[in-house]
């Protein structure tokens, strides 16, 4: 095993620690469309933000976000990005360097999702964070997220999702996996999955989008689904 390979597997559990530096090619790795998915969060992103608007990315790693809603809006913003993990935070500051306007203000928030006082805005994000929360957390956030969010505003929430069907979450798992091991070899597959046994939660689409709409989202609908990963656009 690699040095990189061991800071990535050498864990007991999966978490996020001594990875930023490798996060955004292991993530590219793992999910087929993810830039596409971020393309498409940037152009979503217009709909929402005007002068001084108020954004947050909550769960941010190394801000790949941010880059393209500073790609997709030029007008005055604050951008909240935040994440638990504070060396995914200096990745994204780095990162984030050559796309700076001055009419752009970044905070950059090293707490969990939990603990944060989340202002009114127009645009929270949730990209991936969520599998991470257990279920009470993850209904406690997304009220929070609703709670906070200004009449119009829009939460932009990406999960990954169980298939209805036991035939097709199969096929899928064996799509997902044979993509990954063009670059990750087949063991490193293996212990990922291991070690993110009782630490990632996935959902049924239908269940997600019930409960959503339960705590008040007057439009909820999926923009992006591939394979396993779904996008959900909620309208408050
Ligand atoms: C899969 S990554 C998110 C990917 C990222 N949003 C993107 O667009 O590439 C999950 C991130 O959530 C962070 N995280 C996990 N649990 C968290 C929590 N309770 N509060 C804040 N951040 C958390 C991790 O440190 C990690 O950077």
């Amino acid at each position: 095993m690699t040095n990189k390979q061991k800071n990535l597997y050498n864990k007991t559990k999966w978490d996020f620690k001594n990875i930023s530096n490798y996060f955004d090619e292991h993530i590219s790795k793992s999910f087929i469309r993810y830039n596409d998915l971020q393309n498409e969060i940037g152009k979503l992103s217009q709909w929402f933000i005007n002068t001084n608007s108020i954004i947050y990315n909550f769960g941010c790693s190394t801000c790949e976000t941010e880059i393209h809603l500073l790609k997709n809006n030029s007008c005055k913003m604050e951008i909240n990005a935040i994440d638990n993990n504070k060396s995914m935070l200096d990745v994204g500051k780095k990162k984030l360097n050559k796309y700076m306007r001055k009419n752009v203000k970044i905070n950059f928030i090293n707490k969990n999702v939990e603990k944060v006082n989340i202002k009114k805005n127009s645009l929270s994000i949730s990209v991936l964070l969520t599998p991470f929360l257990n279920i009470s957390q993850r209904k406690q956030f997304f009220k929070n997220v609703y709670k906070n969010l200004l009449i119009n505003g829009a939460f932009i929430l990406v999960e990954k999702n169980f298939s209805p069907s036991g035939k097709i979450e199969n096929i899928f798992a064996q799509i997902i996996d044979e993509y990954k091991s063009q670059s990750l070899s087949f063991k490193s597959i293996y212990i990922k999955k291991k070690l993110l046994r009782g630490v990632m939660n996935s959902y049924y689409e239908k269940d997600t989008i019930e409960y959503l709409k339960s705590i008040g989202f007057q439009d909820t609908q999926v923009f992006f689904n591939h394979f396993s990963f779904t996008g959900y656009l909620c309208i408050k």
